[in-house]
């Protein structure tokens, strides 16, 4: 008996010397003075001995184990201050080491171009307003110098909403930003500069047109405004847009709400403006861009304002248009700006 619990303290002292950590530390521990250990087990022979002999087998028991927790005790020490010791290297940080970045999104390309277009006209004083854009006939049509059923409204391919009509007549999903001209001289008195970015809706669905897009448009309200004006803003936010060679050309054309009117072309960026019709992409020189003209009377009227004081200039256009005439961008489909696929929204 007194043997094999000799040969247990020895059997623990070596095996004690392999521990280098706090977990076989304990596991060693456990397997020793632990409820179902090796020194319970032996002990549970205790009971065949002796009276005489099972004192002084228990007594040397007890040292065995006083033994056996005091190495283990130092161990625990040693371990403790290796521990310590090796913190350092155990916590130490590479600072300069490249992060592990979070994927970062962008705006979409539509909402960049009326981030800058906006950016553009702030720069010569165009304020940006924002109007509803689901708006009374009144303010797409009727104060536009489109009196109810008249033809012209045909050509905006209108969504017209179930709603009881109002003295300003039904509500409209906007076919056009041009509500905001009444709008904004109903709120502003002159001078009026005001550029208007928003969300327009037609019955139209092909590689041109998206039944939801965009347009912006702009609106300058002051004594003595004249068409020298309109060119000039023109021609500044081509060249700022579009790059320093481009140049703006107004056809003659036709709205209700302008008088005179014009279609607004920019030379092409391929020809650089090749009249010939040679050019694979224009065929012209020129790309159309929108409309623009001269504030018809009646829309000052309609305003609240004297047209013989005052007079204006508006122009409007598609912002994913706008955006597909950018050099360098080929979308040959104006769809695949709302497709919300990322393989092309991740290249803008
Ligand atoms: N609202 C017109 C459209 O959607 C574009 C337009 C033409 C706007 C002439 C204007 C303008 O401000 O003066 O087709």
């Amino acid at each position: 008996m007194k043997n094999s619990l000799e040969q247990l303290k020895k059997e623990f002292e070596e095996m004690m010397k392999k521990v280098t950590d706090r977990a076989a530390l304990e596991q060693l521990k456990n397997e020793f003075l632990g409820r179902k250990g090796k020194l319970k087990s032996l002990m549970a022979d205790m009971g065949s001995l002796a009276n005489e002999e099972r004192k002084t087998i228990g007594q040397f028991a007890n040292e065995i184990k006083e033994t056996i927790e005091t190495v283990y005790g130092k161990k625990e020490q040693e371990i403790d201050a290796a521990d310590e010791g090796n913190r350092e290297a155990r916590e130490w940080i590479d600072i300069s080491e490249p992060g592990q970045f979070p994927q970062e999104g962008h705006l979409h390309p539509v909402s960049q171009a009326i981030a800058e277009i906006t950016e553009i006209f702030s720069r010569i004083g165009f304020a940006s307003v924002r109007v509803p854009e689901v708006d009374f006939d009144y303010y797409a049509f009727e104060s536009l110098n489109m009196p109810k059923d008249h033809p012209a409204r045909d050509d905006w391919e209108t969504f017209f909403v179930d709603a009881p009509e109002t003295s300003k007549g039904k509500l409209v999903l906007t076919p056009h930003t041009s509500n905001s001209q009444v709008r904004t001289m109903e709120t502003t008195a002159p001078p009026i500069r005001m550029i208007n970015i928003g969300r327009c809706f037609r019955r139209q669905i092909d590689v041109s047109h998206t039944p939801m897009f965009h347009q912006f448009e702009g609106m300058m309200i002051d004594k003595g405004v004249a068409i020298t004006h309109l060119r000039g803003v023109l021609d500044y936010f081509a060249q700022t847009y579009f790059g320093p060679k481009r140049r703006t050309r107004l056809r003659p054309h036709h709205f209700r709400f302008t008088e005179p009117s014009f279609e607004v072309d920019i030379s092409c960026d391929v020809c650089g403006g090749d009249e010939s019709g040679n050019c694979r992409l224009c065929k012209s020189g020129w790309l159309e861009l929108g409309g623009a003209g001269m504030t018809h009377p009646n829309v000052i009227k309609a305003g609240g304002l004297d047209p013989a004081v005052y007079s204006g200039f508006a122009f409007g256009w598609g912002v994913e248009r706008t955006l597909m005439m950018r050099s360098g961008i080929k979308i040959d489909d104006i769809r695949v700006l709302y497709k919300n696929d990322l393989r092309f929204v991740k290249q803008f």
